[in-house]
């Protein structure tokens, strides 16, 4: 079976998911979008408004900065899977519950088994801590290569955060371009 099919089971199964309350107040479950083969994997934290009505990841304002910088970094959206930590939206945009994410890391875990990216890129410090390590400090430690396993992941500011702090924007160019440049290197 393709990768993309075997997406489309595990996608499925996700929208039939009441491992937590979360599915009493979605609008749609935001399962992931992108190649089956895409290279490289973001992970952010969990859907917002607009996420939830469309049922895709990071179309809102925060999605359409995260564009630019793939944009600005020349990595090409063909090359890019994009999916949350929490596929379902949490009331009012509150942060993911420790249950929450407990029961929903596995459909995470699946995709990751499928897609096998070469780097898994964390959008923000809630991702960072749930995939990389529990007392992950942003500021100090966004743009830095982690490795676990067969996958070198790093984490990045999440996209909202340089809305509100505008400051971040040359730190987060600077990791978009180590990002791009980690991916031509394992194209050789
Ligand atoms: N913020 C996230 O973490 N994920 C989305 O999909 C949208 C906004």
């Amino acid at each position: 079976m393709s990768k993309d099919l075997q997406l489309d089971t595990i996608k499925e199964k996700c929208e039939q998911c009441k491992k937590c309350n979360l599915y009493k107040t979605k609008t749609n479950t935001v399962f992931g979008t992108g190649s089956g083969n895409a290279e490289v994997m973001f992970v952010g934290e969990a859907p917002g408004e607009k996420e939830d009505l469309s049922g895709i990841p990071f179309v809102g304002a925060a999605g359409k900065l995260l564009d630019k910088y793939l944009e600005f970094a020349g990595i090409p959206r063909d090359s890019v899977y994009i999916a949350n930590i929490l596929k379902c939206r949490p009331p009012k945009n509150r942060d993911p519950l420790p249950e929450e994410e407990d029961a929903c890391i596995d459909f995470l875990r699946e995709q990751l088994s499928v897609i096998k990216p070469k780097v898994i890129v964390c959008l923000g410090r809630i991702s960072a801590m749930r995939i990389i390590k529990p007392d992950f400090k942003i500021t100090a430690e966004h743009g830095k290569w982690f490795k676990k396993g067969a996958y070198k992941i790093m984490a990045v500011y999440h996209p909202a955060a340089l809305l509100r702090d505008p400051r971040k924007k040359e730190d987060m160019a600077e990791d978009f371009l180590k990002i791009a440049a980690e991916l031509s290197e394992n194209d050789d």
